[in-house]
Parts: C-alpha cells; sequence; structure tokens
C-alpha cells in the first residue's frame, strides 16, 4: 500500500483533531471525522507506529523532516504532553480514536491505554542506581543511550513490550542515519565508555545500521539488522561479571563460560514471546556473530556448516563489533586507534575469519582506504593510496616510495597489511 494512504490517514486523524478541539464531543463534524479517519486507516491496513524522540519526528520507519499543516497541531500537541511513541491497530474504529483524540485534547496526562491504540513514552522507570558522569555524557551525546538501555534490560528480563521499543529505538537510529552523520560520527571517534556492555550494543547497532545502508540492501533489512546488532551480547548477562571485565587473559575454564554467550543469548531471545515473527534475525545473529567466516570462531559446530548457512546479517555485523571492541578502552587494554583497529580488520579480513567486502565497504565507511591514506604493504614496502577501486576497496592503487603506481588489484601484487597513523590527526 502507498505511503501516501497512510499520509491520508495521519491527515483525517489530523482534522479529527481540529474539528474535535473546535465542536463539542459527538457532534456530527467530530463523527463524521473520526469515521473518515477510521476509514483512511483501515485502507492501509497494517498497524501506525509513530515516535517522537527529542526532535525527530519518526513514522513507520520514515523520519518526517517538515510535518505538514494537516496534521501538525496534532503532533506538537502529542510531544508537548511527552508522547514518544504511538501505536494505532489496522483495524481501529471511528470510537476508539475519538477516545483516545478525547484525552489528547483535555491533555490527560498520558500513557494511554485502549483496546486498539497504546501510547505513552518510552521510558520505562530509571534504574535506581545513579548512573556514572561519563554514561551521562554519553547520554547527552548520542541521545539514544537511555532508550536502548531500557530496551536491553526488558529484553534481558524476556519482556515482549522491549521488542516493540526496540524496533522504535531502532528506527529513530536508522531514520536519523539516513539524513547525516551525526550519530555515526560520535561513534567513530568515540573510545572511552563505561557501562561497557550497553553502550557496545548501541555502537555495534549504529556501526552495523551504517554499513548495511552502505551496502545498500533494503530499509527493512537495515532495521532487521540494526534491531539484532542492539541484541546480539545479551548472552553476557549468562558470563560473571568479573570474567566480562577481567584484567588479563582468561583461564581456559573462563574462556569456556564467555564461549558460552551466543548460545545463552539466542536461548534467552527465544525465550521471548513472539521474537521469530517480529525479526527471525535476532537469535541467528546472537547466535552466530562469533562464529567467523571461516568458522574458526565459536560455538563450534561439529562437521562445520556449510558457508552458505551463516546468515550475511551475522558476518555484517561481526565487522562492526570487532571493531567496536577494538575501538574502546578495556580493563586489560588501551583502546585502539582507527588506524591499529583497521589494520586488524584487514588482516582478519585476509585470514578468512571477517566477511572480505564487509571489511572492505566498512573501511571505506570510516575513509581509511581514502586517497593519501598511508599503508604498509604485505612484502614490508611502503606507500600512499592514490586510488581506490570501485568495488575493490581493499586493493587500492598505491604510490610507493620509488614513485612507481602498484594496482593491488593484480593478483601477483601484495596485500595492504598495515594502516599507518594520519598525520593529520583524523584517524587517532
Ligand atoms: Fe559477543
Ligand atoms: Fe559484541
Amino acid at each position: 500500500m502507498g505511503q501516501d494512504v497512510l499520509d491520508y490517514f495521519l491527515s483525517s486523524l489530523g482534522a479529527l483533531f481540529r474539528m474535535r478541539r473546535i465542536y463539542p464531543p459527538g457532534t456530527k463534524q467530530v463523527l463524521q471525522s473520526a469515521r473518515q479517519a477510521s476509514q483512511k486507516l483501515a485502507e492501509w491496513g497494517q498497524p501506525v507506529r509513530m515516535t517522537f524522540l527529542g526532535n525527530d519526528t519518526i513514522v513507520e520507519n520514515r523520519r518526517i523532516e517538515t510535518i505538514p499543516m494537516s496534521f501538525r497541531a496534532l503532533f506538537q500537541s502529542l510531544q508537548q504532553l511527552g508522547f514518544e511513541s504511538v501505536q494505532i491497530e489496522a483495524d481501529t474504529g471511528g470510537d476508539d480514536l475519538m477516545a483516545w483524540i478525547e484525552t489528547v485534547v483535555s491533555k490527560e496526562c498520558i500513557p494511554y491505554r485502549g483496546s486498539k491504540i497504546a501510547a505513552g513514552s518510552l521510558k520505562l522507570e530509571r534504574r535506581a542506581e545513579p548512573r556514572s558522569v561519563l554514561t551521562r555524557a554519553v547520554t547527552g551525546y548520542l541521545g539514544f543511550l537511555a532508550e536502548a538501555q531500557e530496551v536491553l534490560s526488558d529484553l534481558e528480563s524476556r519482556k515482549s513490550e522491549g521488542l516493540v521499543r526496540a524496533r522504535e529505538v531502532v528506527c529513530a537510529i536508522v531514520a536519523r542515519l539516513a539524513v547525516g552523520r551525526e550519530l555515526f560520527q560520535p561513534i567513530r571517534e568515540m573510545k572511552n565508555f563505561d557501562d561497557y556492555t550497553f553502550t557496545h550494543a548501541l555502537n555495534v547497532c549504529v556501526l552495523s545500521s551504517a554499513l548495511a545502508r552502505a551496502l545498500r540492501l533494503s530499509e527493512e533489512m537495515v532495521n532487521a539488522i540494526a534491531m539484532a546488532a542492539l541484541c546480539h551480547d545479551l548472552g553476557k548477562k549468562e558470563v560473571p561479571r568479573e570474567i566480562l571485565n577481567h584484567n588479563g587473559p582468561l583461564e581456559p575454564n573462563e574462556w569456556l563460560l564467555m564461549e558460552r554467550h551466543p548460545s545463552c543469548g539466542a536461548r534467552l531471545l527465544l525465550d521471548i514471546p513472539g521474537v521469530e515473527s517480529a525479526n527471525p534475525l535476532l537469535p541467528v545473529v546472537a547466535y552466530q556473530h562469533h562464529m567467523g567466516a571461516n568458522q574458526s570462531g565459536y560455538p563450534k559446530v561439529q562437521g562445520r556448516l556449510p558457508q552458505h548457512t551463516l546468515h550475511f546479517a551475522s558476518l555484517l555485523v561481526a565487522v562492526a563489533d570487532v571493531y567496536d571492541a577494538l575501538r574502546t578502552v578495556r580493563p586489560y587494554r588501551r583502546a585502539l586507534t582507527v588506524a591499529q583497529a583497521a589494520t586488524i580488520l584487514i588482516r582478519d579480513a585476509l585470514s578468512g575469519k571477517l566477511h572480505k567486502e564487509y571489511v572492505s565497504s566498512f573501511l571505506l565507511l570510516l575513509n581509511v582506504l581514502a586517497a593519501g591514506r598511508r599503508v604498509v604493504l604485505s612484502d614490508g614496502s611502503c606507500g600512499m593510496i592514490v586510488e581506490t577501486h570501485t568495488g575493490y576497496p581493499l586493493c587500492p592503487m598505491i604510490g610507493d616510495e620509488q614513485g612507481r603506481i602498484r594496482d593491488l588489484s593484480d593478483p601477483s601484487a601484495p596485500t595492504i597489511w598495515e594502516v599507518k597513523e594520519d598525520s593529520t590527526g583524523d584517524l587517532q
């Protein structure tokens, strides 16, 4: 069904709101507008989800830049009343729409729970323990961390509402990424944060959605991957905290516990009612994200799976996962620079651990494989990228120290082995 049918519904909902502000409840004009809105909704034939987060207004997966006059007054009232999320079922009748609009006109407190309409705040009660200064800084910086934390806490305790809220947060993130780089940029630069697992989940979500979008996947797939990325490490809940924050290499028995987090995560997600129908990728990515493109990782599957059995979304999320883990400070090591992390991604791609094309696209996105970058090649020589081949960014044209141009897409040519730090400081 076309987007304009949804716009007609929103306009008729806006008209109902305007009519009800002019005329008393139950008058002919109000009843007629309610009937019209319910008819438009039936034509649309699907539930309508609206999200209001900060300055963002998202209807379904679409960020609305300029709210049309026909429903601007309604949306402004919803925002002023503190509504962050509104879900209207496809079969909502005129009476239900009127009942809800009545509460908006009379400025009643949120949340609203009707049989067909649920509207309220995205936030659950705040946790008792105070957030650290760093977490507050990140919350202010990214805006989405608080929502992501609450969504993940919900899912950790197997609440199905978490799924709906996760979808909303992810849609808001993806919609924002579509507009600019304002979310991607801070993630690219950020390295030292606490509340590691939460922040990491959000980073991997943003990075994976940016990569999925760069790979020109459909909007629906970008959202599904973003949500799976947000939930990829939920199984870490089952790993003792001392092991997660262990200062130094893990003992073999500790590794065994750590290696259980993908299967714990998949099981935890499958236990949440409605997960498979909402997004079947969630348990798949949670289970496979450490398996590796060449299946050298974990969990080990007896007799190995055929290559194509690993879902591409798991391979895509794995690239963002490895990168973010390297860029974040951990109790046992400093955060790596972009150049150091990029070097590791390239070596993992060459060894087959990470998916080569996804690493290439990711490094292009990070602007690492751009003209002017200095690199060390696998034969020990140094050079500078002079041109990147479209489609083969890992094999660019290199100008070497003798002034020769070497084409790394030639099968006999060496490969990039190290990305050098940039003197301009943007690869710090
Ligand atoms: Fe993990
Ligand atoms: Fe992870």
